[in-house]
């Protein structure tokens, strides 16, 4: 199983198929997603296979599909299957803003999709609007609506928390989670090369939300070994549950257990590390699946115990659409 020298093992991979998103999110995206001149095009799915199978014979178990967004991409349901037929992938996952999903998710889900994760920052339609540039906010939630009729292991929603408007999303999302099974999780606001105005105008810490859920009753759940950075809260009213990931929470980078490998093949050690490692030009033929194999190993070496972004470095992450989150 591929380690770093920090003890940490990655049996996760977050693979991104595509910059390009249909959403402006303030924070990523606000002015919508501009082709850059003369940029490769994004990773085949033969080079994905080749990625895929070096992961899987590191021990590698399981790939999150990001993009930007995913769905944009008109073989996303052809790499879904290649990739959950892969000896050794046991779940692959899949990050959409959900605009697709009333209409992919039965293929999706054939295809050997486990889990979906889909981004709503506002369950008020207007707000949703004005926020991500597209009026369509019903149709994301029944997009998730149609997800739930299917056996999938897991459907969570995510949301970022954003000062101003947290605790009146914290209402309409708690009634919306009472008699629905989803978790919906706040993940609070980071910093990128991109976004630096919108960050300082955003950002609030999630205490006060963890506080809040805490007098209202929600009881914090017992983190399992390879939950990832969530902390979950149920409640005995609720069918649903919330949750927080808070980044810039002390030993929050303790647990990573993930790597990220960009639409154009780079390898990335941590979302705010500088520089990637070009993976592509090994990801073109089975003969060099050793090489590719152990070049990931060797870059892992390499991984940083933490990020630094409680010093207000960020790396090179200029968008979240280049890198999946
Ligand atoms: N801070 C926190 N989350 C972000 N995402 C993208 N950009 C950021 C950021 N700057 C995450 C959100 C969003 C998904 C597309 O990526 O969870 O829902
Ligand atoms: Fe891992 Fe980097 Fe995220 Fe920390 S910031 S959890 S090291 S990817």
């Amino acid at each position: 199983m591929l380690q770093d020298t920090h003890g940490r093992k990655f049996p996760y991979l977050r693979l991104s198929v595509t910059d390009a998103c249909n959403f402006r999110c303030g924070y990523c995206l606000p002015n919508g997603y501009q082709k850059p001149a003369g940029c490769a095009p994004f990773l085949n799915q033969n080079e994905i296979r080749q990625l895929v199978t070096a992961f899987a014979n590191l021990g590698c178990q399981k790939v999150r599909l990001t993009g930007g967004e995913p769905t944009l991409r008109r073989d996303i349901v052809d790499i879904t299957r290649m990739i959950s037929e892969t000896p050794g992938i046991q779940t692959v996952a899949l990050s959409t803003n959900g605009y697709r999903l009333e209409h992919l998710a039965t293929s999706l889900y054939e295809a050997g999709l486990k889990s979906l994760n889909i981004s709503v920052d506002s369950l008020d339609p207007q707000r949703f609007a004005d926020f991500t540039g597209q009026d369509m906010l019903p149709r994301v939630l029944d997009g998730i609506d149609r997800a739930l009729e299917l056996p999938f292991k897991s459907v969570k929603v995510n949301s970022v928390l954003m000062r101003g408007t947290w605790e009146e999303e914290l209402d309409r999302f708690s009634e919306w989670i009472r008699l629905r099974p989803v978790t919906v999780r706040w993940i609070e606001l980071m910093p990128t090369g991109g976004n630096a105005r919108f960050f300082q105008d955003h950002f609030i810490s999630s205490q006060k939300l963890r506080d809040r859920l805490l007098d209202r009753g929600w009881m914090p759940i017992p983190r399992d070994e390879d939950g990832g950075p969530a902390q979950e809260f149920l409640h005995p009213e609720y069918l649903g549950r919330l949750g927080v990931i808070a980044p810039y929470a002390r030993n929050f980078c303790q647990s990573c257990n993930r790597l990220r490998v960009t639409s154009r093949g780079g390898l990335r050690l941590c979302l705010f590390g500088d520089g990637e490692q070009d993976l592509r030009p090994l990801m073109q033929e089975s003969a060099q699946l050793t090489e590719l194999t152990q070049t990931i190993e060797r870059a892992l070496l390499g991984k940083a115990i933490s990020h630094a972004l409680e010093t207000g470095s960020f790396g090179n992450n200029q968008t979240f659409s280049a890198m999946g989150g």
